[in-house]
């Protein structure tokens, strides 16, 4: 079958963090991660291959991709193209559900969502593995957003793997926007700087694995506090990494800083909340569903703070009908 055929797929967040690539190539990462599939950041992606096309038509957000975005996607389409042993130039258009100024655009959504419907459309009927594999090459935590709820993606895995389902905890993700606009320096470069000149990415390595294997624990025996210290030794373990690198990659503002901090008085208070950080400003703050007005209201005020988006554990990647 042929024609146009859509599909969708949510952002997930790291609550154990990827920062670093196997030596083995192919996009394989040299640490595993642990995610939370969100239900309310999702990307929205159409394809359809059509003969007489002399390239590929690839619209983001209402705009013309271009340069690295417009390559990555053009390479996914490829490898479709080579297995489905087709050659016609395709039409993407993708957008986002979620405010695209928010510089929250994801590239797990985007490729976990162009992987099944450039899949689809071209004939081929892979399987869930298969298409986390087809993310995977493109932007590896794009693997995770397959699958619903919690997530795992080993080192140097073809693929990621479920590991508990959305409503496993009775929690939601606060993602605390301290800053508009797209980020300097791509997840990508990042990690293979940090990779190349970091002392202390040797460190970073080497401590992940002990860590995924206590938040993974932790997850399922449904202890929070437990999973929410792993997640937080490892952004901060991550961000350290960076922070050694030379020159040094430093994302954090002082707002993130502020809501770091708030996050751990709030703990204080009683609350279970914990915070993360990808390679970007923002912060996001797991918590138990019965605290989640009171953060919200309480980070919102942080200075710098420019808004708070709150989401629950969402669905897998899905194709819709045309
Ligand atoms: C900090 O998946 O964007 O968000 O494989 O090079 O496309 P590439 O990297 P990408 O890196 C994500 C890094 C992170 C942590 C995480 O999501 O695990």
């Amino acid at each position: 079958m042929t024609g146009a055929f859509r599909a969708v797929a949510c952002a997930n967040i790291a609550l154990c963090k990827y920062w670093g690539k196997s030596p083995k190539g192919d996009n394989l990462t040299a640490v595993p991660s642990l995610s939370l599939t969100l239900a309310a950041l999702s990307t929205t992606t159409t394809v359809e291959f059509r003969a007489g096309l002399s390239a590929d038509e690839i619209e983001i957000g209402g705009v013309r991709a271009q340069g690295r975005a417009r390559e990555r996607v053009i390479a996914l389409l490829d490898e479709v193209r080579a297995r489905a042993q087709r050659s016609e130039r395709a039409v993407v258009v993708s957008h986002n559900d979620f405010p695209t100024a928010s510089g929250l655009a994801s590239s797990a959504s985007g490729f976990s969502a162009l992987a099944l419907a450039a899949q689809a459309a071209s004939g081929l009927s892979l399987s869930p593995r298969e298409v986390s594999a087809l993310g995977r090459r493109a932007s590896a935590s794009a693997a995770r957003s397959v699958y619903p709820g919690y997530v795992e993606l080993l080192a140097e895995a073809e693929a990621a793997e479920p590991v508990a389902p959305a409503d496993h905890l009775d929690v939601v993700m606060l993602i605390v926007q301290t800053k508009s606009g797209e980020k300097p320096v791509s997840s990508t470069q990042g990690m293979r700087h940090t990779q190349a000149t970091s002392a202390y990415y040797r460190a970073w390595v080497e401590s992940s694995f002990e860590r995924f294997e206590r938040a993974k624990r932790a997850l399922l025996s449904r202890d929070l506090e437990g999973l929410g210290q792993a997640m937080e030794e490892s952004t901060l373990a991550m961000h350290a990494s960076m922070w050694a690198a030379r020159p040094p990659l430093n994302y954090l503002l002082p707002a993130t800083l502020a809501v770091m901090e708030r996050v751990r008085a709030l703990r204080e208070q009683g609350l279970s909340a914990f915070f993360t950080m990808d390679a970007g400003p923002h912060v996001k703050v797991l918590l138990a569903s019965r605290d989640a007005e009171r953060a919200t209201e309480e980070l919102s005020q942080v200075s710098g703070v420019l808004g708070v988006i709150r989401s629950a554990p969402g669905p897998g990647a899905r194709l819709l009908s045309e």
